[in-house]
């Protein structure tokens, strides 16, 4: 079913080549997805090394010369089964370290260059530096991207549709004023309606105020980000913008993420066989050499962060463990948080456990032994664990902020009544609020029924892409329809 409609996305990160968090899922995912929806959608990513150790095909298609300090050029091949074109560019990518950061955590000092070079790639082949393969729609993800649509529209000349989609508002990608020349911006961009954000160039506002269609990763994030408490500066330009700007709830990759058939599970389950879940819960404890307790094991997968609300879980820890409860968490990020997890589990060994780092198996085997997946964001544009979590019959117990609200059905009398229940939902984002959703998860886990119903209903619930491609399929069809309509005016 192809319907011709061409899309490239633009992005820093995809799974399985290279993730720091749930942006890299979506653009994995995303291909497929809309594939099934007649959309062909390739992906432009940086060649980081780890990348090029995944190459399974690569050939030269485009000399970029000289590129923000060196040689550049771009591949095009396939990679994970995704088909991919590649950013070479070896002075700005073929180093040790993440995507952002080198090896000692902090920023690398030239990420403006590197993503500038990015979202110069996109323009190139936007404007169709390859006859054979020229987009209708550039689709930029996050900041990193933010300058294809920029670029494009800069050129001046004729130009596809281009959408920015916010994956976090907080990461924003603002860079020093004096580099606009060298970043190949117009002194003439450089003003409140381009690129100019409090005197300093902001990559995310260039992304948002030069593409056509801008999207965030769920409706109550769409909403929530034209307001100053969730705004984070650029509110204004969103309110500006509102008719502009849609709500699309992430899915998830339903073959990486199948309980029924996952690798780092010792039994596969699903919602007809919820009991032979007890392998993996065991297998967890065990791992984690956690004791089996009289209460619920809560447990938590998340870069350590403000955002995901990692001090108020560590400031509930005391009564988490008062009501019964283990605790577990995975995770990597901010040193002081690490230390104060590591802490927590010293001082309660069988009750606590932490592991510190990235471990996507052990992310898997927690999802499918955890009882609970506690998200307390402060704010979450989608968010990924609980979907995970829904599927891997773990009840989640989440902030109502973003995709979290958007996302799970609160375990309130009237939806337990009516059999929708899928979770716990706790506002305000505080530590009493979370106690108390903890309080509830413990009432209902010990009516082991009721318990097994909210499982069910959750793992049945239809969480994957399937259900969410067709609004993007239909966005960019709209996008290229509204253009046709105005470039024949
Ligand atoms: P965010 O992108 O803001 O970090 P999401 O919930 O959208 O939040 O996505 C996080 C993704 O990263 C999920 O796939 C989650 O399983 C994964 N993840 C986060 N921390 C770790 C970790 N320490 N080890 C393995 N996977 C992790
Ligand atoms: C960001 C957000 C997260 C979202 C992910 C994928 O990292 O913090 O909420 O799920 O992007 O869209």
């Amino acid at each position: 079913m192809s319907t011709g409609l061409r899309v490239l996305q633009v992005a820093s990160e995809a799974f399985p080549l290279v993730k720091t968090g749930g942006l890299a899922d979506v653009v994995g995912a995303l291909p497929g997805a809309l594939a099934r929806e007649g959309v062909e959608l390739r992906t432009l990513l940086p060649l980081y090394p780890a990348v090029r150790a995944r190459l399974e095909r690569a050939e030269p298609v485009l000399d970029l010369g000289e590129l923000m300090g060196g040689p550049a050029r771009l591949l095009a091949g396939e990679a994970a089964g995704l088909a991919v074109f590649l950013l070479e560019a070896d002075h700005l990518f073929d180093r040790p370290g993440g995507p952002y950061q080198g090896p000692d955590g902090a920023d690398w000092p030239d990420n403006a260059r590197r993503f500038a070079a990015l979202g110069w790639a996109a323009r190139e082949l936007g404007l169709g530096a390859l006859p054979t393969w020229r987009p209708d729609i550039v689709h930029a993800h996050d900041w990193q991207a933010g300058l294809a649509p920029a670029y494009l529209e800069l050129s001046g000349g004729p130009r596809p549709a281009t959408v920015t989609t916010v994956h976090n508002l907080a990461f924003q990608g603002q860079f020093p004023a004096g580099l606009l020349a060298e970043l190949r911006l117009p002194d003439s961009a450089f003003t409140i309606e381009g690129v100019e954000y409090y005197g300093a160039i902001g990559f995310l506002k260039a992304g948002l105020v030069y593409a056509d269609r801008l999207t965030t990763v769920s409706p109550t994030y769409a909403r929530e980000i034209t307001t100053p408490a969730f705004g984070m500066g650029l509110d204004g330009l969103l309110r500006a913008r509102a008719d502009r700007l849609t709500g699309i709830v992430n899915g998830i990759d339903e073959r990486v993420w199948d309980p029924a058939n996952d690798p780092a599970l010792p039994e596969p389950f699903d919602a007809e066989r919820l009991d032979r879940r007890e392998a993996s819960r065991r297998a967890l404890r065990e791992r984690l050499g956690l004791e089996d307790g009289a209460g619920p094991l809560f447990a938590t997968v998340t870069r350590l962060s403000w955002q995901k609300g990692c001090d108020l879980l560590l400031e509930a820890l005391p009564r988490l463990l008062a009501l019964g409860g283990r605790f577990a968490i995975l995770g990597a990020g901010e040193p002081s948080l690490e230390g104060a997890f590591l802490e927590a589990a010293r001082g309660h060994p069988g009750r606590i456990a932490c592991r510190i780092g990235y471990d996507e198996p052990l992310s898997h085997l927690i999802q499918a032994g955890a009882d609970a997946i506690l998200v307390p964001s402060r704010f979450e544009p989608c968010g990924l664990t609980q979907l995970y979590a829904l599927r891997y019959g773990a009840v989640p117990i989440v902030a109502r902020v973003g995709g979290l609200a958007d996302t799970v059905i609160d375990a309130n009398d009237a939806a337990l009544a009516d059999g929708v229940a899928t979770g716990i939902q706790f506002a305000p984002v505080t530590v009493e609020a979370l106690v108390d959703a903890l309080e509830r998860a413990l009432l209902l886990w010990r009516e082991p029924e009721r318990w097994r119903a909210l499982q069910r209903r959750g793992m049945t619930r239809a969480v994957g892409w399937s259900a969410r491609a067709p609004a993007y399929a239909r966005l960019y069809r709209e996008l290229v329809a509204a253009r046709g309509s105005t470039e024949r005016r």
